[in-house]
């Protein structure tokens, strides 16, 4: 690795004022809740999708409060589609806690916020830099490729040890200069790069504020950075999912576990296999099943081959978990997961 570079947050901040993103709706306030909210909105998700969904959470929860205070369900509902449902959830206990141990108020460092659910190292000190120009590092998968490269660090970043040595140069880094200032643009600025010049692949060095003084871009070899070896291991899983409607054409619908796939959500029955599906049903429907079409879907560590199957039966509840009939006037307003939301919307 080499040394530090000279100058460095000075450019990120000169950048940000002029080519960064400035006009998102979470920017332009030090509000923590809004900051919050998009803040682990956009762990997982592009921006462009956040939109929509971070202006209808804001209609419906306004304030810390108005979310504490909602049901679980209605807080899925806004979510659904949102995908990695844990944040949502962890998301309302936090909001929660803000309500029951800091009277409502966030805590004003990234220290006191990374102790709330769901409020991890980089996502609190965001918060707290663009908050309250508090000088603390944050280090997401964009800001450690934009610094490996810079520091041509190469030590695998799958070795914890490793990765500790990046978060303490990433701390070193910071501005030292009028920080209540340059800490909320300098955060913005890093997180800018790697979204819009420092790609994965074809990093535009070339318009690049810190190629000068970025040893991966003098070498040759930025997309060498960041070194990590450990490979996600993707698996696949086949599932069959209980498409039951009744003579009313509702359709019975059960909220999932706490814990797993969809956790939290409202869903068809899942089954591991057609067998499994078969068995819960009354004798008389079981020659009735009618396959659907089966359709993959992909979430990040393994593949989903979903397996629709579609029966007609009398009213009664169906003994498989805690549930209900439900119509299609009423999908609106539950938190389903996406693909169950485009099967029964056809
Ligand atoms: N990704 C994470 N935080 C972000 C922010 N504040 N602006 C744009 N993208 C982001």
């Amino acid at each position: 690795m080499s040394g530090l570079p000279a100058g460095f947050a000075g450019r990120v901040v000169r950048w940000q004022r002029t080519h960064g993103r400035n006009s998102l709706p979470w920017q332009n306030t030090r509000e923590p809740y809004r900051v919050w909210l998009s803040e682990v909105m956009l762990q997982q998700t592009q921006v462009s999708t956040v939109l929509d969904y971070y202006a209808r959470f804001l209609a419906r929860f306004p304030d810390v409060r108005a979310l504490a205070e909602a049901p679980e369900d209605d807080v899925m509902a806004l979510w659904s589609g949102l995908g990695y449902y844990s944040r949502a959830r962890n998301m309302h206990r936090c909001a929660k806690d803000v309500v029951a141990l800091h009277g409502g108020e966030f805590p004003g460092s990234a220290e006191v916020l990374q102790t709330l659910p769901g409020i991890g190292r980089s996502t609190a000190a965001a918060i707290s830099s663009f908050c309250f120009g508090e000088r603390v590092a944050i280090l997401d998968g964009n800001v450690k490729r934009v610094l490996t490269r810079v520091l041509a660090f190469d030590a695998d970043l799958a070795v914890a040890a490793s990765e500790r040595e990046l978060w303490s140069h990433a701390q070193a880094l910071l501005p030292t200069r009028g920080v209540a200032e340059s800490m909320p643009r300098y955060t913005q600025g890093l997180m800018d790069l790697g979204a819009t010049v420092c790609l994965s692949r074809n990093p535009n060095c070339l318009i690049c504020p810190v190629s000068d003084v970025c040893a991966g871009s003098r070498n040759g070899n930025p997309e060498d950075y960041p070194v990590k070896t450990r490979k996600l291991k993707r698996t696949s899983q086949a599932l069959w999912l209980l498409h039951a409607r009744n003579a009313e054409g509702a359709t019975w619908l059960e909220k999932r576990p706490s814990k797993g796939i969809w956790a939290g959500l409202y869903c068809l029955p899942v089954f591991e296999s057609r067998d499994a599906l078969q068995s819960v049903l009354p004798a008389k429907a079981r020659p009735h099943l009618q396959d659907g079409e089966s359709f993959l879907h992909v979430l990040t560590h393994k593949d989903l081959h979903l397996h629709p199957v579609v029966v007609e039966l009398g009213g009664n509840a169906l003994g498989t978990g805690q549930g209900g009939w439900f119509a299609g006037g009423d999908w609106g307003r539950l938190g389903l997961p996406a693909p169950i939301r485009r099967l029964l919307e056809g």
